[in-house]
């Protein structure tokens, strides 16, 4: 049955075939491997090593398993080892010897090589899409949320005020960086190894410019070796998604953090939340955990590819076999995250009196008074330690900044004025931070109009 068997005089072992086996992880790749098939096809046939007749019998003998496969109606046989002699097995059970001359000048290195790159190449232009959807619910959220103050948060205290929408778009710039960690994956992996066979090239004349261009790749690949032994593209794929899973656990935990009733910012629709089996009052954000709890896994799936890598001999191993457990693991989860993500944040909403009572003792204001004083000609040091001394003052005393009156101000810092006095509340003080990028109302929408060209090139 093995189609390698000619060599051995002994069965393989039960344990061997399960062992060795990849179809648990290969058989999505279905599709993938059809089409290298076919353009495999066409290079044969245009080198002369068959005749018309066989490629065409070949070519529909193809389509006919791939049709099977997607109806259901074939079922692999994990004796067969993979989904490369799956296909190759029917293909001879539909053609007979017509079918045998299918693997002329090709190995399975270089065909799953070639596979591999066709299948994560359309994955990956899937999950860009699903990215832009993203990108897009954080766009809505933060035109959305512009106007809307709340505390900007370092060390997990209160540090200044922002809008919203600055905090949204700063989530923004990060996944757009992982956008562009997409695109130079895809841009990895667009050259086409096929016809370089086990590892050395092949006797039989392949035109391997013929094939990159049948499978829409810019170009073959230079090396033979380097193309059965390459899985550089994977690991770029794999940090692509390890750091798109961290911004996702970053953004998660924030908004675990803001859903809060000691922060209560946030509040999250009841439809993507889950309640306690023994607690009624409950309302848990799982989503979100498990966004966070999920992003471990894809790195755990760069570092699985990158020991497999470490120190592995060229050209081929059959430890790259297990280059795909990982892959398909971690796309499956990046297509969970991507599906659920952009409709939680769409759904999200700002509580603004809980927002108003983070803002309310003033102390957040703290900066902006040191740079007032500093506009008025004090050096930063000195009204660093005015406004520390009057917090310290207030804490002592039980009073916030917010409840001093303009006397008690300038017994505190001689310098302070009605103009500092009539500027102390948050949406002021938002509002002047206007350097480039700066929270200011006015930086934000520069931020959303940009974001939204962006989008409008994706
Ligand atoms: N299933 C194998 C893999 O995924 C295909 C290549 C097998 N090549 C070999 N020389 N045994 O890597």
């Amino acid at each position: 049955m093995r189609l390698w068997k000619g060599r051995f005089s002994e069965n393989t072992a039960d344990v061997v075939v399960n062992f060795t086996q990849s179809l648990d992880m290969d058989w999505d790749l279905a599709e993938a491997d059809i089409e290298g098939s076919k353009a495999h096809v066409r290079v044969l046939a245009s080198a002369g090593l068959i005749t018309e007749e066989e490629k065409m019998a070949l070519l529909k003998g193809l389509d006919q398993v791939l049709s099977e496969i997607k109806n259901g109606t074939f079922k692999p046989l994990m004796e067969l080892e993979d989904v490369h002699m799956n296909i190759e097995a029917r293909l001879t059970e539909i053609l007979g010897e017509r079918g045998k001359k299918l693997h002329t000048g090709r190995s399975r290195n270089d065909q799953i090589a070639t596979t591999l790159r066709i299948f994560l190449r359309r994955q990956l232009v899937g999950i860009g899409s699903k990215i832009r959807n993203l990108l897009e619910s954080l766009l809505d959220s933060a035109e959305r949320h512009i106007d809307f103050v709340v505390p900007g948060y370092t060390h997990l205290q209160r540090a200044q005020p922002i809008s919203m929408g600055h905090y949204w778009m700063s989530h923004f710039w990060a996944f757009h960086r992982d956008f562009l960690r997409l695109m130079a994956a895809l841009e990895a992996l667009d050259e086409c190894p096929l016809g370089s066979a086990a590892l050395a090239g092949s006797t039989i004349p392949l035109n391997r410019h013929l094939s990159a261009e049948l499978l829409k790749f810019s170009k073959p690949t230079e090396n033979s070796i380097d193309s059965i032994a390459n899985r550089d593209y994977l690991a770029d794929f794999h940090h692509f998604a390890s750091m798109f899973s961290i911004h996702c656990s970053r953004l998660a935990e924030d908004l675990i953090i803001y859903n809060t009733d000691e922060f209560g910012i946030v509040k999250l629709p009841d439809s993507f939340c889950t309640g306690s089996s023994i607690m009624p009052q409950k309302k848990n954000p799982d989503v979100l955990e498990l966004i966070r709890g999920k992003a471990g896994q894809i790195l755990a799936g760069y570092v699985d590819l990158l020991v497999v890598l470490k120190g592995l001999p060229l050209a081929y191993n059959r430890d790259l076999q297990e280059d795909k457990r990982s892959l398909m693991r971690s796309l499956r989860t990046l297509h969970g995250i991507l599906d659920v993500l952009p409709q939680l944040i769409s759904r999200i909403e700002i509580d603004l009196t809980a927002a108003s009572r983070a803002l309310e003792d003033g102390y957040i204001l703290a900066t902006d008074i040191a740079e007032f004083l500093v506009l008025k000609g004090v050096p930063f040091r000195s009204a660093h330690e005015l406004v520390g001394k009057a917090v310290k003052w207030c804490l002592k005393e039980g009073k916030s900044f917010s409840a001093l009156s303009m006397e008690e101000w300038r017994n505190l810092i001689p310098q302070f004025d009605e103009n500092i006095f009539g500027c102390l509340n948050p949406k002021s003080s938002v509002e002047r931070r206007k350097t480039y990028g700066g929270t200011a109302f006015s930086e934000v929408k520069r931020q959303v109009e940009k974001g939204k060209a962006l989008l409008g090139e994706m």
